[in-house]
């Protein structure tokens, strides 16, 4: 709980001191992750949950294309405040969770399409990691799938000062286990505002 709380006020914090575009995670538009969304949601009213959003524009563009269902979860309401913001009206087509993804609760079977980019890894424990993979487990149905992105081999050890754990496509898809077939792994160069290059791997799974 302690844990929790520290993650929470550090979150908190970085959305309060900087702006969202000035983050090194920041990308004008999330492509790769729209792009693998669009191509997997079996229709515009799919249930997508993108985890640990951030203020990411990923849900400004699924808007745009026309998706209905899209819940937004992050540790930090300072985070959603800025999306529901940079939103506007728009932001009542969304549902906003606020609440660490490790213990959350979520509805069985609620979700189609689970979307994460660059939260897992900061997992660097075996049990939150084990938390993580029981609430996918738990939230999306059979047949849905799960869309990953971590800091790959070549990627920082650290994001945001915090330490992250990386990893190969293969090692992150032994993450979850028997019940995720690996549909397809990709990699990113993501270049960061200030030019940094940093190595992603995105996983698409379905779930059995
Ligand atoms: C590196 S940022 C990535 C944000 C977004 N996914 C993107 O690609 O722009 C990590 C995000 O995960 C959130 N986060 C970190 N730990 C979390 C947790 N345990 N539960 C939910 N969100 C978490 C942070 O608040 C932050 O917004």
């Amino acid at each position: 709980m302690e844990v929790e709380l520290e993650a929470k006020k550090h979150w908190e914090h970085v959305y309060e001191s900087k702006p969202s575009d000035a983050v090194s995670w920041y990308q004008p538009h999330a492509l790769r992750s729209l792009d693998l969304i669009r191509r997997v949601a079996p229709s515009l009213g799919a249930r997508v949950l993108d985890v640990g959003a951030g203020a990411s524009t990923l849900v400004d563009d699924l808007l745009d294309a026309g998706m209905t269902q899209l819940s937004v979860l992050d540790i930090s309401a300072s985070a959603l405040r800025v999306a529901r913001e940079r939103l506007g009206a728009r932001a009542g087509q969304v549902r906003w969770i606020e609440g660490d993804i490790t213990t959350v609760p979520l509805e069985p079977g609620s979700v189609d399409v689970w979307h994460d980019r660059a939260v897992f890894h900061f997992l660097t424990e075996p049990a939150e990691r084990a938390a993580y993979v029981a609430q996918v487990r738990r939230a999306v149905r059979p047949g849905g799938h799960v869309i990953v992105a971590a800091f790959g081999p070549d990627g920082p050890l650290q994001c945001s000062g915090l330490p992250v754990v990386r990893y190969a496509p293969g090692e992150l898809h032994a993450q979850f286990g028997e019940a995720f077939e690996l549909v397809e792994h990709q990699s990113e160069d993501h270049r960061t505002p200030s030019g940094a290059i940093q190595h992603f791997v995105y996983c698409l799974c379905v779930v059995h």
